[in-house]
């Protein structure tokens, strides 16, 4: 099988990176991980890079020309896909016209509800009775563009914001791997 080459933008633990990286080894997954993008040099989620021998690079996106500096690399390892897991960063218009390939984003809420950040405190304040993850294509605007999926749960009355972060994020490693594949079943 002739794997998709891909990135992985982070800007902090990278336990989503770690989860890919673990699952682009297994023989049928559509993906191979080429390289991981950080915008910050402290982002913990580079030793999971680091310790898988996968080259990575941090763009700071305060320099002058970061995403001509980004569309390079990108080119230079013939990436297909972007996978954003965790990256703290909005991508410009002109950043995803001039790539046009695939970009995905896995955002901690049930989209559309709760764009942005803080998800956890919001979603107990707002008193919702589920909530989850999606997993969507990026576009220029915040936490928008076509969802691919989303997976949810129900919160019970003894949830608290932290129970609710560790049971999203247990569905986000099984949301971000099969979004992927649905993308490239019929590839
Ligand atoms: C995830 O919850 C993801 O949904 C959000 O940022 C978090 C990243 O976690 N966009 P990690 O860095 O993959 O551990």
């Amino acid at each position: 099988m002739v794997k998709i080459n891909t990135c992985i933008f982070i800007s902090g633990k990278g336990t989503n990176l770690r989860n890919l990286i673990k699952k682009s080894r297994e023989y049928n997954f559509p993906i191979n991980i080429k390289l991981v993008i950080s915008n910050t040099k402290y982002a913990k989620g580079i030793s999971f890079a680091k310790i898988n021998s996968i080259p990575f690079v941090v763009i700071d996106t305060k320099e002058n020309n970061f995403e001509i500096k980004m569309l390079k690399i990108l080119e230079k390892y013939k990436i297909r896909l972007i996978c954003l897991a965790g990256y703290m960063r909005v991508l410009s218009k002109r950043f995803l016209n001039l790539y046009g390939k695939k970009i995905i984003n896995i955002h901690p809420s049930l989209l559309p509800k709760f764009k942005g950040l803080n998800t956890f405190s919001r979603v107990i304040m707002e008193k919702e009775k589920k909530t989850g993850c999606t997993v969507h294509y990026v576009d220029e605007k915040l936490d928008s563009g076509n969802i691919i999926l989303r997976k949810s749960f129900f919160i019970s009355k003894k949830d608290t914001q932290k129970s609710i972060k560790t049971k999203t994020q247990k569905l986000e490693y099984v949301a971000f791997p099969e979004a992927i594949i649905s993308i490239f079943r019929y590839c």
